[in-house]
């Protein structure tokens, strides 16, 4: 006897993240045993034949070259945005025309402006919406929230976070859609990952000074050099509410990063430091040790740890980044069937990109800025 009930789901993207998604709807039942399975309805890329090849490869029922007829179709009964930004906002408030809960890609809009017009429709609409924030959803991440919210690192005095990576560190990578606009820059799109990490892992920031800078402002192109119009890197410090305070470091041309996710959260009592290039481990300082014990000691994750066991029983093994996506899926069919919000929401997608828009306004201001007032 069946004992879950089935939801269509439609992405809309086919690329990296769509495919994530799509891997992540499939895998989500036999890892999480969801009592609301997802369905593979429809997937949507920018032509029919692209969407089509994509529908076979991916397991989906029905394909098509427009987003719309995705949103408008009755099977679908939840969206999955897995395109670039520019399209996020337009997509999201169609769905939430219709009633249909979204999950939405970070950044959630192209800007603070959009993020605030796609809130509100989701907050019109009362159905369930969410970002896609996933690297704080390793169990190593998890984890270290829950040592923090236990209080076993005492006050957190300080926050050091960087999200860094070197996709353009050679000035020789040709011009992309990267390139140009403040959403596909350092700023726009890898930040955002850091600052919901800070916010989930030390609280809200009040206030904060940046510097951002393009480091190689040209790039072949086409038809000879190009003006790259947007960040390669920028960093900030803050002030946390709790009156901790805060530096933050982000790249695209750090050489020698890959993911480099990471950061280390200094406490009255204890320390936690973590890299996303080592995901399975978390590194833990306990201020009570006896002096010549004291160090810190790498905790390897297991399944006593939040979210592994469903991927694995042998501890130690390891989880992936795909599998950070099936927990994204769990998270949002959950609340779907709950009718529960789900962190984050788009009101944490917004936040964000509020603190993007002040780290822009500080750099062109070379001031603080009061985040409130932004
Ligand atoms: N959470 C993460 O780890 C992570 C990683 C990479 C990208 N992203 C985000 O995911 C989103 C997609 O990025 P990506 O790297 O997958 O891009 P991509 O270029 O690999 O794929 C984009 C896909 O969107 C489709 N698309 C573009 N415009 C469309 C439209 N108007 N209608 C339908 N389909 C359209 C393209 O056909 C393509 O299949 C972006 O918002 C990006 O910031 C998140």
């Amino acid at each position: 006897m069946a004992h879950s009930r089935q939801i269509g789901i439609g992405i809309i993207g086919g690329g990296y993240m769509g495919k994530a998604h799509a891997v992540a709807m499939q895998a989500v039942g036999p890892v999480f045993d969801p009592k609301l399975r997802p369905r593979c309805e429809m997937i949507a890329t920018t032509s029919a034949a692209g969407a089509a090849d994509k529908a076979r490869h991916f397991g989906f029922l029905r394909s098509t070259g427009d987003w719309r007829e995705l949103v408008a179709d009755p099977k679908v009964e939840a969206v999955v945005i897995a395109s670039p930004q520019g399209t996020h906002q337009e997509i999201a408030l169609a769905a939430f025309a219709l009633g249909k809960p979204v999950f939405c890609e970070k950044p959630l809009g192209r800007n603070l402006a959009e993020s605030r017009a796609m809130l509100a429709a989701a907050e019109a609409s009362g159905v369930v919406h969410m970002t896609g924030f996933n690297y704080i959803r390793t169990p190593a991440s998890q984890l270290a929230r829950q040592i923090v919210a236990a209080g076993e690192i005492g006050e957190i005095t300080y926050f050091r976070g960087e999200h860094t990576e070197d996709f353009l560190a050679d000035p020789a990578t040709p011009v992309s859609w990267r390139c140009h606009g403040r959403a596909h820059g350092a700023m726009g799109d890898l930040a955002p990952h850091m600052l919901n990490g800070a916010l989930a892992l030390a609280g809200p920031i009040h206030a904060l000074i940046a510097d951002i800078e393009t480091v190689h402002r040209q790039r072949p192109g086409p038809d000879g050099p190009e003006e790259v119009t947007n960040d390669d890197q920028g960093h900030l410090l803050c002030r946390f509410e709790s009156g901790a305070m805060g530096a933050l470091h982000f790249s695209r041309v750090a050489t020698g990063r890959k993911m480099g996710y990471a950061y280390e959260i200094t406490g009255t009592k204890g320390a936690i430091r973590f890299d996303q290039e080592d995901q399975n481990a978390l590194w833990l300082y306990q201020g009570s040790a006896r002096a010549d014990r004291q160090g810190f000691t790498k905790i390897l994750t297991g399944p006593d740890h939040p979210d592994y066991l469903p991927f694995c029983q042998g501890p130690g093994h390891g989880t992936g980044y795909q599998d950070q996506i099936i927990i994204e899926a769990r998270d949002f069919l959950h609340a779907i069937e709950t009718g529960q919000p789900v962190w984050p929401t788009f009101a944490d997608g917004m936040r964000v990109n509020q603190l993007v828009e002040a780290a822009f306004r500080s750099a062109s201001g070379q001031c603080w800025i009061d985040v409130a007032t932004v």
